[in-house]
């Protein structure tokens, strides 16, 4: 008879253990998952919008901003990395603790639309950011040292148009986001 409540009491325990840990690892997934989207978006947006113009203005030669704006990608290039992994890691933690999301199979719930098509907005983010980290930049030095001018030129801006995309998927990938949230 003692046994009944001593094991409910335990059952208890091991619930509330269960839903404390579960709290841990999602706010740990939110606090994550919203840092690396700083990083990676607010790294292009301040990118484009104000470091690339800045040396425009501020630097004699087109040669100059080139070094600076190779300097910059430089040291960006592993942290947006990084935060694509953490985003994906994260995001799908998030997905799956989520009590909207049914499967990615189940598209006649209108949640699962949007999350699948911030899914595939994100893989094209994902592909464009690797290919110009390690095909077109390699494409780039090689036309270069062949002293192709035009075919550099025309390299280096697909290369600044690719990241003007990206940033753009990156705000509709908000967009879902936000309607998401408010879902
Ligand atoms: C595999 C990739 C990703 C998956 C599976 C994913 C999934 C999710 C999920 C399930 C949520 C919570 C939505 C809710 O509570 O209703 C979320 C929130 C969010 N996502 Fe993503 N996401 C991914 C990538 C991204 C990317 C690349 C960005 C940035 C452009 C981003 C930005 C955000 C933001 C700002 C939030 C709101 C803050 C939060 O709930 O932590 N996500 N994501």
């Amino acid at each position: 008879m003692l046994d009944v409540p001593s094991s409910s009491f335990t059952r208890h325990i091991i619930k509330d253990e269960r839903i404390t840990m579960e709290l841990w690892i999602v706010s740990l997934s939110h606090f994550l998952h919203i840092s690396a989207t700083i990083v990676w978006i607010g790294g292009i947006f301040m990118n484009l919008m104000v470091i690339l113009p800045g040396s425009k203005t501020a630097l004699e030669s087109a040669t100059l901003v080139r070094k600076l704006m190779k300097e910059v990608g430089q040291r960006f290039t592993p942290l947006a990395n990084m935060s694509i992994l953490i985003l994906v890691v994260s995001g799908l933690i998030l997905l799956y603790t989520n009590r909207n999301f049914t499967s990615f199979g189940d598209l006649l719930k209108s949640w699962n639309i949007l999350i699948f098509c911030k899914f595939a907005v994100v893989t094209v983010m994902a592909c464009i950011h690797f290919y110009r980290g390690s095909i077109l930049s390699k494409k780039i030095i090689e036309s270069a040292a062949q002293a192709n001018e035009a075919h550099t030129a025309g390299l280096r801006k697909l290369s600044l148009d690719l990241v003007k995309i990206n940033l753009l998927l990156g705000i509709a990938v908000l967009v879902f986001t936000a309607v998401l949230l408010s879902s």
